[in-house]
Formats: structure tokens, sequence, C-alpha cells
């Protein structure tokens, strides 16, 4: 009984594929012919991408959007869906313009479409990948009949700023995780055939760099090294790519001083050049037109001539392109072949989806009325929900609390709220058909409890809580639930937080019903990180739910009364205070540790420790485990070789369990500094109690490989690797690894040492 770490294959493609230029053109007979007899605005026209009206997210004149199809002017739709509207949007398209060039039609379905699944982040908290690709499988098939085909996610930005909104969006601060998941992403959503009337393009966003964006702020500058962009922001991106998602967006944010949108370097060098990336690259919403804006272009004539350039090809609710492109093709200042190639792309991945054999395929009522929210989907649903949750706390066993309880109380904002249940981005999802904490209980305990709710005050404390009314209900409960934490809106875009305290007056009324003394759990419902660490000192058990989606009370509840484990490991380090952002598991070490050897004067604060609440890969089971140390089969790697690392766990609770580790590296001695940890391989086995096994992972040469100064991603020239296995990325246990690829070495043997790492107090 064992599972194997997948390997992060995508760092050393990035040297293989170097400068395999991708060649232009290679396009199907029926593109070419169809490019052959476009004129030069019907060229321009498929580069537009029109807005419909539903969930604008920039300054927007809405425009109609048959008026633009009619004219020639709409190369795709978003913001559209539903069957019937789908199809006769197509419809229109197919037999109203001259030369009837059927639409990409795209929305956001970050997770979920009707049926809505836990926030990425709390999908990214199961650490599974078969579960992620399984539910992007359920956002592609309902969005698909609802007629969409194109669909802009995954956001694979590696976010390391808890105040940012978007880190609900995404896969956390982890690269390497962050590359596992875009891979699942990507083949969920595309599926095995992008033809296929459950598949859709998928999107992936934002590239690149927005993920660091500076002091959390959503749309805001950033400085990234050249290393900080290759190692810790492009290797989900690259993933990505590898695994062919059809389409890359351009971020609103610059890198060097140039915006995602006219950065050749983005755009041109590294995605096709070095990637050999052949799909579309659409432009964020407006972002053409904020060029200007960030001083990079005179005006709009001059912003469409650069995005373009810089290889954009298709501008989303600019209205740059279809304004200046024709003139600017005419005069000469954009050469009409690079146009060709852009809408050559257009076409080809429209022929890709069959959209020319069959339009209408996916605008299907008969599959949108079956498929949509089906039982299916919403079982998937709460499987994902189930796998998201994190145990943070769990004093003297609090949870699972006896499913014999006659009188719970449910009381908090959180407690029966459908669209917080949702959570932000939650496309056509329904408040009404979700089941919130409340009624999950309500399912869980059936008829035979009495489950009283009490909202107690509003999020944002905009209605004072009620904290007399919240103690009373506490002190005549058996036992007591507090649902706390965010609105959906309050994470999300443009949701930047300058405070991740609990908002309003939550922590009063958890205090309140705390002193109260019963049983009591918190149930954390938010879309990112918050500064827990009161409710962690107070709060006998908290459980982080994220912000769950459509079933998401139901799998809260189950895993309150112990019907489901909770499995999920936090894949973003949670800060004890603000001002410890940016904190992150693979920090760079210091010459002054936080170590008694070197104080006072170390990297440290004086009024707060350094490391975080809850580290990086947490969680707990409610049963107990005992890791044993690292062993490696071999003490020395040379060129080509792979190393088998193996930890024994125990359980040694009284409960089944699943014991999971991760396995992290070290470059002890480099040329050049390197992370303190990076994770490289996550292993889990299902134990009953009093049983053991061995977790096995394997560490090959690329798994050592970063950003060299020559500009590739390879191994070091050789040197001791310290290989730390644990739980999470505050408790490992080391041993340490000889890596010689250039032959046999008369140097002496490290051995294998074994040491503990704790978090310091
Ligand atoms: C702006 C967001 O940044 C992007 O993620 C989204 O896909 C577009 N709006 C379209 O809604």
């Amino acid at each position: 009984m064992a599972s194997f770490a997948s390997r992060p294959r995508v760092l050393i493609a990035a040297a293989a594929a170097t400068l395999a230029l991708v060649a232009p053109g290679a396009a199907s007979e029926r593109v070419e012919s169809l490019l052959a007899k476009m004129t030069l605005e019907e060229k321009v026209g498929q580069l537009n991408l029109v807005s419909g009206n539903h969930a604008v997210t920039g300054p927007f004149a809405p425009q109609d959007v048959r008026d633009a199809i009619l004219k020639g002017q709409a190369g795709g739709l978003f913001n559209v869906y539903g069957a019937e509207y789908t199809h006769s949007l197509q419809e229109m398209a197919v037999k109203e313009t001259r030369l009837g060039i059927p639409l990409l039609l795209g929305f956001d379905v970050l997770h979920g479409y009707r049926t809505i699944l836990p926030i990425p982040l709390g999908q990214a908290a199961s650490w599974d990948m078969k579960a992620i690709e399984q539910g992007e499988r359920v956002s592609a098939t309902e969005a698909a009949a609802a007629g969409v085909n194109w669909i802009f996610a995954p956001m694979v930005d590696v976010a390391r700023d808890p105040r940012w909104g978007r880190v609900a969006e995404g896969g956390g601060e982890s690269a390497w995780l962050g590359a596992q998941i875009a891979t699942a992403r990507v083949r969920g959503l595309e599926g095995s055939n992008l033809a296929n009337t459950d598949s859709v393009a998928a999107c992936v966003k934002h590239f690149a760099g927005n993920g660091a964006t500076e002091a959390g702020r959503d749309y805001s500058g950033l400085d990234l090294s050249e290393r900080a962009l290759r190692e810790q922001q492009l290797p989900p991106f690259q993933a990505a790519v590898a695994s062919r998602a059809r389409c890359v967006m351009a971020a609103f944010n610059a890198v060097d001083g140039v915006p995602g949108v006219a950065n050749d370097r983005l755009l041109r060098d590294i995605l096709r050049r070095e990637w050999g990336f052949d799909g579309i690259v659409v432009s964020d919403f407006g972002a053409i037109s904020e060029l200007p804006v960030h001083g990079v272009a005179e005006d709009g004539f001059d912003a469409a001539r650069i995005a373009f350039q810089a290889g954009t090809d298709m501008d989303m609710e600019s209205r740059t392109y279809v304004a200046s492109l024709p003139l600017l093709v005419r005069e000469g200042a954009v050469p009409g072949g690079e146009l060709d190639e852009a809408v050559r792309r257009i076409l080809q991945l429209k022929e890709d989806l069959g959209l020319f054999d069959d339009p209408y395929a996916r605008s299907d009522p008969r599959r949108e009325a079956t498929l949509i929210g089906s039982a299916e989907h919403r079982t998937a649903a709460l499987s994902l929900a189930e796998k998201s949750l994190v145990l943070l706390k769990n004093d003297r066993q609090t949870l699972p609390f006896r499913r014999d309880a006659r009188r719970v109380a449910v009381i908090g904002p959180l407690g029966d709220a459908g669209a917080d249940t949702l959570g932000p981005w939650a496309a056509h999802g329904d408040p009404d058909s979700t089941i919130t904490l409340k009624e999950g209980i309500e399912a869980v305990l059936g008829g035979s409890a009495q489950v009283s709710t009490l909202a107690a005050g509003a999020v944002d404390g905009s209605k004072p809580a009620d904290i007399a009314g919240a103690a009373k209900l506490a002190a005549q409960s058996d036992i007591v639930i507090l649902a706390l934490g965010e609105h959906a809106t309050q994470s999300g875009e443009a949701a930047s937080r300058a405070s991740l305290d609990l908002p309003g007056d939550q922590m009063a009324l958890a205090r309140a019903v705390l002193a109260v003394g019963k049983p009591t759990a918190v149930v954390l419902f938010n879309g990112r990180p918050l500064t827990v660490e009161d409710l962690d000192r107070e709060a006998p058990a908290i459980l982080e739910a994220w912000f769950p989606g459509s079933e998401g009370g139901l799998a809260v509840a189950r895993t309150l009364f112990g019907l489901n484990e909770p499995t999920g490991r936090l894949p973003i380090s949670f800060p004890r205070s603000v001002g410890q952002i940016p904190i992150y598991h693979d920090h760079l070490p210091t010459g002054r540790p936080a170590a008694p050897t070197y104080k006072p004067y170390t990297s440290a604060y004086i009024d707060l420790p350094s490391t975080p609440l809850y580290p990086f890969g947490y969680g707990l089971s409610y049963t107990r485990f005992e890791m044993g140390e690292p062993r490696l089969d071999r003490l020395r790697m040379g060129a080509g070789e792979t190393v088998r690392v193996s930890v024994d766990v125990s359980n040694v609770g009284d409960r089944r369990g699943t014991a999971q580790a991760q396995l992290y590296i070290r470059h002890r001695v480099a040329r050049l500094s390197r992370p303190v940890r990076e994770l490289r391989g996550m292993g889990r086995v299902e134990l009953e109690p009093g049983q053991s096994a061995q977790i096995v992972f394997s560490l090959t040469e690329q798994d050592l490989a970063y950003w060299q100064p020559g500009g590739r991603f390879a191994p070091p020239e050789g040197g001791p690797i310290e290989v730390h296995v644990g739980p999470d990325s505050g408790q490992t246990r080391m041993a340490v690894l000889d890596y010689r690829p250039r032959g046999p070495s008369v140097a002496h043997d490290p051995g294998v040492r074994v040491d503990t790492v704790r978090p310091t107090p």
C-alpha cells in the first residue's frame, strides 16, 4: 500500500524546447481556403472578442452582440450562454454573414458552470489531481451543453500574497503543485478530443506574473526578477501549454515594465518560441486600451499596433483592433502576413473545436436539460468538496461530533448562506439549490435532531452581532458550530483586503459563544488565508471549508459528524499577521537565520515569530500518525539516476485514516542560494488503526533542476541535496543525498544524516 509522487517534468522541458521555433501556417485546408477568401475587415473581425452583459469586469459600454456579429466584427463572444441563445447566435454568424464563420463562445467557468465545485484554492487543498481533473470534466460538460466552447480557466497564477483576492482562483503558493494542477485542469476541460460535445478550449491565465501583484492590490504594478518569473510564476503555464491548452490570456500587469498584452518577450520568445505554443493569445478585459494608462502607448491606435505586434491575437473588449488594425495593415505598420497568422490560429481553433462541422453541436437543449446539475455532477461536487476541507485544529478530539446530538446550534453569518457557500465567480451557480451548512447538518442528522441557526449579525459588521442571543442559543445546545469567515464578494477579482482578520465583529461573536463552554467547532468560509491566531488560541476545533460550492454544506456536515475524514492540506501558508506577508514555504535562506546562536542580530521580528500560523502543506486528521525518518535507497545520485525515498508511517490513533507525506528538497550547497524547501512530491496511504506502511517517492535529476545563470533549467553541477519528508512543510525530517553527475568521486561520503526540523516558536 504505497503511492508514488508524480514528477515535475515540466521544468526540464523548458530547456529541451528552447528555440524550437513553431512553423507558421500549419492549418487545415478548410482554414486556408477560408482565409484566402477573407477581406481585410473580415480578418480583423475575427480578432475581436465581444462581451455579453453578464459578469462584466471592466469599464464597459454594452454593445449589441447581434449587431457585432452581423457587421462581421466578432470572432467570438463571451459572457453568453444557454443552449437556445447560443444556438441563435451561432445561426446568425453562420447564416447571416458572408463567410458563415461560427463563433468562439467564452465564459469564466472557474469552479463550475451550474454545479459549483469548491473554489480553485479549495480544490488545490485536495492535492488530488484525479479529482481536480474530474471536476473540470463536470465544468466542461455543463458549460458545453449550454453552448460554451471556450473557458477562461485555469487561472494558474502562483500567489504568495493573501491580501490579493484572486488567490481564491488559483492553486496556491507552490509552482510545483501549481504545475500539476494546471495539467489536471487542462486535461479535464479539453477532454480526450477537443471536438467532442463535452470538451471546451482551456484558456490559461493570466500570462504572466499576475500572482506576484505588489502589496496584494489587484491590477497593481510589480517587479519580478528573471529567476522569480521562471521558477515561481511560469512553471504552471508551461505545464498547461505542454498539456495543449489552446489559449493563453495575456495579463493586465507589466513584467519588467511591459504589460502582458504588449510583452513580446513573454508572448513570442517564451510562449511561442521556447514552449512551442500554437494556440491563440487573448487579451484580458480591456487590457489593450489600458496601455496608454500604463504609459506605454500614446493612444488606442498605438496600443492596437503594440499589442498586436507583441503577439496578442484577440482583443477582449478594448475595441481597438476593429478600430485600428485595418488602417495599420494598409499603412504597412502591421505586416499582413502577421494578421493572417493570427486569423489562421483562431480559425484553426474553431476547426479543432468542430465548429465548422457542426456549430450547434454544443448548444443542445436536451443535453442542457439533462446534464446540467445532474445527480452525477452533484456527487462529483460533493466528493471534491469533501476532499478540499482542511482540519486546522482539533483539541481533545472535539471533532468528529457524535451523530446522536439532539440540540445543535449553527451560529454565525455563514451558516445558512447559499451565495456565500458557492463563493466568488460562481458562473451560473444557483444559491437556492446550494446546500448550506445548516441544510447539510439536517441531512446528516435526520429528523431526530433539532438544528437551530442564528446568523447573529452580518459578516462585514453592517448588522451588529447579536452576542446575547448567540450565547443564549449556545447555552441551550448540546453542540455548537460557529460558521464564520468572508462573504463570497470579499474574495476574488477586485477584492483585495489590507486586513485579513475575520471581518466585522465575528471574533467578538466567537469569543462570546466559546465562553459558554459547549463542545464547539469553528467552520471557516473564505477565499484566502485569514489571520486567525486568536481564534486558533481560543477555539478547540477549526475546519477550513473555503467556499465549498453547491454541495458544500453537506460536505462540511458529513465531515463534522465523522462520515468523511478531513484529508485536505493547505496549498498556501496562513500568516499570523499581515505584517508577515509575503510568507511562503520556499523562501530563500538568510545568513542570519532565526536560531538562538545568531541572536539578537537575526532575520526575525521582535514582536512576532517568523513562522506562519499554519504552514504550507498543513492539515490534521481525525486519527494520529507517526512518521519515520526518510530513507534513501542510495546515498549518491549519478547522472540520469533515480533515488527511491521512503518513509514509514503508522496509524497510532483509533480511527481509519489517510496518512500523507510531502517530499521537499533543498540544495545545501549550490552556486546560488536556493530556497529552504522546494516541494517535489506528495504521497498518501490509507491505514487502519495500528497499521503501518511505507510511502515511496522517486527523486530524479530533473527534480533538482533550477533556473541556471546561463538561462536554462538544469540540475546543479553537483553537491549535497537535503531530502526532507514530513506531514507538512513545517515538520520534516531529513536525509542527505550526494549528487554527483560527473562520475565516481573520491570525496568524503556524507552518509545519511537525519535530524528534525520544527517550526521555531
Ligand atoms: C477579467 C479577469 O481578469 C479575467 O480573469 C476574466 O477572464 C475576464 N475579466 C473576463 O471575464
